[in-house]
């Protein structure tokens, strides 16, 4: 593959639950992305960038053998991958993304009784994680043996190779309908961007600082809402300090009302239906609450 040196390469999930959260950051972020269907490559026409698309546990390779500058994965993949070579951190997490949260977990068959982590002692389970587990085992003085399965890991002890599995779970529905239990949690996950640790060009480390911004803002903008609301001028020392994570509010007089103010701010936090009523116990009334589409501080 030849090596583009102005256009960023981002290696990113072909289809999954990752990679539907990961086009929706990346048009948040205000990406045109040209698809071009069964293609390895999608192209992005207002940032000099192209996305790599291609299965989630090849995006850690991808990105240490530097074929793609920056990768988005979840943590569970980057960390099996690393552990897998030696550990080595040919990559860098840069940002955390705060999406496609889940937990890497030991499962029993509801069938089964548990007590504590000693009862996997001599057991055999089945797992596409087998570094992170035994990694995770080992701390914990545990000895047992791993049968390495990619995909349908759950079915493993209804098929009587496994005692038990160490899979990903999100929801939880697919350990439910396999008659599993979650009885411990020993990794957990969010989608993460890992940057290769190849040098690059100026040009692509301009495009990199811009896209992080971007991010910054999309996840800002999600927290971040706007809020409006009217009061008695007396209520506004108690109220400000009522507004979660604002900085001064914009204070407005209102039209023919003597002693009634109007208030907008920008909370940085979530605005709770219990911070609303709070508000409205201190005097508020018309209370609004807006989502913010864009941000640039
Ligand atoms: C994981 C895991 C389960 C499913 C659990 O697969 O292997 O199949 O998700 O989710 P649930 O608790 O909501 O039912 P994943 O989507 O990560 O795909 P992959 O491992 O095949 O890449
Ligand atoms: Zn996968």
């Amino acid at each position: 593959m030849q090596m583009e040196k102005t256009r960023l390469r981002i290696a990113v999930q072909k289809k999954g639950r990752l990679a539907d959260e990961t086009f929706a950051l990346l048009k948040a972020t205000g990406l045109t992305i040209k698809e071009n269907k069964g293609g390895l490559f999608y192209r992005i026409k207002n940032l000099p960038i192209d996305l790599l698309l291609v299965r989630d546990d090849d995006i850690p390779g991808f990105v240490f053998d530097g074929v793609a500058d920056l990768g988005i994965v979840g943590a569970n993949v980057y960390e099996e991958y690393a552990l897998n070579n030696n550990n080595q951190r040919r990559a860098q997490c840069i940002q955390e993304l705060g999406f496609s949260h889940c937990n890497l977990c030991l499962a029993l068959p509801n069938t089964e009784g548990y007590a504590d982590l000693n009862d996997f002692n001599n057991k055999t389970i089945a797992t596409s994680y087998p570094n992170i587990l035994q990694t995770y085992f080992k701390k914990g003085g545990i000895s047992a043996s791993t049968l390495e399965m990619h995909g349908s890991v759950e079915v493993a002890p209804k098929l009587g190779i496994a005692d038990a599995i160490c899979d990903i779970v999100s929801s939880g529905a697919t350990l439910e309908a396999n008659g599993l239990q979650n009885v411990k949690t020993i990794f957990s996950s969010q989608a993460l961007l890992l940057k290769t640790t190849k040098a690059l060009s100026t040009e692509k480390k301009d495009t990199i600082t811009k896209l992080l911004s971007r991010f910054e803002g999309v996840r800002q903008s999600k927290e971040t809402k706007y809020i409006m609301m009217n009061a008695p001028r007396s209520a506004l020392p108690a109220l400000t300090k009522l507004l979660p994570g604002a900085e001064a509010p914009t204070v407005m007089h209102l039209e023919g009302q003597k002693d009634s103010i109007a208030i907008h701010a920008v909370c940085r936090e979530s605005v709770f239906w219990e911070t609303m009523e709070s508000l409205k116990t201190a005097g508020a009334s018309s209370i609004l609450v807006l989502p913010i589409e864009k941000m640039l501080a």
